[in-house]
């Protein structure tokens, strides 16, 4: 099985995209599948934002300083992310608001992911080579285990 970081990351933007899309295919009135579904993104999301902040993004910077920029309007994002997480974990499905926070929180991402994977983790793969993304992604597997449940405790959170 492969281990290469960015692979890794892909395989998150893929699994929460199809999370995305499900929450777009629920009927209106779906609670309970509603429910489910966000807090399978906030558990998701907030993994992954943990270990790009935690392992990804600082190894990204120290091999190819000129993703500095791209890696800080990264964090920003991610700070938004986090929040709007940490209030629908909180939010009742059936607040007429709910649906709108996850619209806007699906085009944050898509956005994001989009920016990420098009944008400069190209010039890291380039910079970094085949055997530093190994070794970091199977890092990144381990961080997995050691992520926080609060997206607040992400540290883009409080940046
Ligand atoms: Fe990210
Ligand atoms: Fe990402």
């Amino acid at each position: 099985m492969s281990t290469d970081a960015i692979v890794l990351l892909k395989d998150d933007h893929k699994t929460v995209e199809k999370l995305f899309k499900q929450f777009e295919n629920a009927e209106d009135g779906a609670s309970a599948l509603k429910r489910k579904l966000v807090d399978s993104m906030i558990k998701e999301l907030t993994i992954h934002t943990y270990i790009e902040e935690e392992l990804f993004y600082p190894a990204a910077r120290a091999a190819a300083p000129e993703t500095k920029d791209h890696v800080l309007e990264s964090v920003e994002e991610h700070h938004v992310v986090v929040w709007m997480l940490s209030e629908l974990s909180k939010m009742d499905p059936s607040d007429e608001s709910f649906d709108a926070k996850v619209t806007v929180l699906t085009e944050n991402v898509r956005h994001h992911v989009e920016e990420e994977e098009q944008e400069w983790f190209p010039e890291v793969r380039k910079a970094m080579g085949r055997k530093e993304l190994q070794e970091l992604g199977a890092k990144m597997i381990a961080a997995k285990a050691k992520a926080p449940s609060d997206p607040l405790s992400v540290r883009s959170a409080s940046a």
